[in-house]
């Protein structure tokens, strides 16, 4: 966003000073995340689509953990510390002070309401400003309105007054319109007002919903935008609404891929994070999550049961029955099932990572294969490189890692060892169960298992009387049966 199509006369307060106390955590309840991002994180992102030409964050409880979390995602907010005093009325009095000379319209969110579209607050926004009231508040009618503060219309239909849950008589609570927390002043009315809010109420505090009163007593104009789809609405207080937001959030988020011509085909156990992007055909799989700033080319299928954190799934790749973080998978290779790639992983173009494979800070090339119960840490693998089955890098010496080194078109046997540091050159083989101590030449077969010696007849001698010894007596009878019969036929 360039400053000149910044909103001059529009002024966001952000309020992230709360304990949330009903979450029962030493997390801040704004730093709870859903969708990959701190709820306080949404807000500010739909702030920021509004390009208002202020936007403060108030902040109290952990202010230094919310201060950093709140700056890491938008660095030109103001963020102000709210003082002993409690209250949303309060948070506001204090944000105002960050703006003396603001005259424009200030939009007050709750950095626990984290669902809110900027359809709907530039809707909000407008219609405050088209009918030049003192405030405009979005409001919802809900089935369950418990905990929320409730709208109390007067006779002729307009907005009266707030009541906070807790200050509600039986009859109040009955209401079912709440107040979403998310209002739009005219800054000098709000200016005025909130010196004179007051702390004799059930909770204490400087309730900034009393604002609304106060302003209708003085006659001016209050204005409540009834909000269609309630979800939007849900503030985050416990645990419970919590996760209920994060599957409204992910529901948005995967019909969003949907309609851009993603296959879901379970959006029930589908999670992808808002940071996460996926190109059109591509296909998502039950159990899958998607997490951060992973990115999927078209044409790729992941999943079922799949987690990658911070990945690059390239065009026509196929993962299935993965977790991988910070791993680059190539355009047309195949990960898994039962695979786990660790940070570093690179996987080249129509590469394979197969079943029960880990990697780590590992190059694997075109077209290069590591099919079955592998580690590969520490390595750098060629072109056209196919490793047996049960190939282990050991890349650590109890002091330090070290690097294996792999080149081209080199195959090796089942069960090998590498011990790094260790190179193998290009086209070379090593034999089945080799512990690799040594370079091994370009082209050379390195073998490091002794000549195997059979002792025959010692399952009879030394363990007489047992099933084995009598299956191997079997056995001999019949070969010399066998050869008998053979030499006849010669
Ligand atoms: C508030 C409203 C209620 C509304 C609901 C919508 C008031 C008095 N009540 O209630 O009418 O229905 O939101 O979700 O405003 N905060 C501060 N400083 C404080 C106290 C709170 O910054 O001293 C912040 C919190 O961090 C939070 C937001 O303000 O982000 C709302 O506070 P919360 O305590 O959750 O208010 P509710 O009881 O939900
Ligand atoms: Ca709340």
């Amino acid at each position: 966003m360039t400053e000149n199509t910044l909103d001059p006369s529009l002024a966001v307060v952000i309020l992230a000073a709360g304990q949330g106390t009903r979450m029962r955590s030493a997390l801040p309840k704004v730093l709870h995340r859903i969708g990959g991002r701190p709820l306080v994180g949404h807000v500010l992102d739909t702030a920021r689509d509004l390009a208002p030409a202020h936007v403060v964050v108030v902040v109290r409880h952990e202010r230094d953990q919310v201060a950093e979390a709140v700056l890491g995602v938008s660095p030109e907010v103001v963020v102000v510390d709210q003082d002993e005093v409690a209250g949303t009325g309060r948070a506001v009095e204090i944000a105002l002070s960050a703006l003396p000379d603001f005259d424009g319209d200030v939009l007050v969110l709750s950095g626990d309401v984290p669902l809110l579209d900027a359809d709907t607050l530039a809707a909000v926004v407008g219609a405050h400003r088209a009918a030049a009231s003192a405030a405009t508040l979005l409001s919802a009618v809900v089935d369950e309105p418990t905990g929320y503060g409730r709208v109390l219309r007067d006779a002729d239909g307009g907005v009266a007054r707030i009541v906070e849950q807790k200050d509600a008589t039986d009859d109040e609570a009955a209401v079912r319109e709440i107040n979403a927390g998310v209002y739009v002043f005219a800054a000098r009315e709000l200016r005025t007002r909130l010196p004179l809010l007051r702390t004799d109420n059930a909770q204490g505090e400087k309730y900034l919903t009393d604002v609304i009163g106060l302003l209708r007593a003085d006659d001016r104009a209050v204005a409540a935008s009834v909000v269609a789809d309630v979800s939007v609405t849900l503030g985050v207080n416990d645990r419970a609404q919590l996760a209920e937001a994060g599957r409204l959030l992910n529901a948005r988020t995967v019909r969003r891929w949907q309609l851009a011509g993603v296959t879901i085909q379970d959006p029930a156990t589908t999670w992808i994070d808002v940071t996460a992007t996926l190109a059109p055909d591509v296909t998502v799989l039950p159990n899958t999550h998607i997490l951060r700033a992973t990115t999927v080319e078209t044409g790729a299928i992941v999943g079922p049961d799949t987690t990658l954190e911070d990945c690059e799934v390239g065009e026509g790749a196929v993962v299935r029955r993965t977790d991988a973080t910070l791993a680059v998978i190539g355009a047309g290779a195949t990960v898994g099932p039962f695979a786990y790639l660790r940070p570093g992983t690179q996987l080249a173009a129509r590469g394979k990572i197969g079943t029960f494979v880990e990697t780590k800070n590992s190059t694997i090339g075109e077209g290069s294969k590591v099919p079955h119960l592998s580690y590969i840490g520490d390595t750098t693998i060629g072109r056209g490189v196919n490793l047996g089955a049960g190939a282990i890098t050991a890349n650590y010496d109890d002091i330090a890692k070290h690097r294996t080194e792999i080149g081209d078109e080199v195959h090796s046997g089942s069960h090998n060892v590498f011990v790094a540091p260790v190179r193998i050159g290009d086209g070379a083989k090593t034999g089945a169960g080799a512990v690799i101590r040594k370079d091994v030449p370009p082209g050379a077969l390195a073998l490091s298992v002794t000549p195997q010696r059979n002792v025959e007849g010692w399952v009879e001698n030394h363990r007489p009387g047992t099933e084995a010894a009598a299956a191997a007596a079997r056995a001999r009878s019949a070969q010399k049966a066998d050869d008998g019969a053979q030499e006849q036929g010669d």
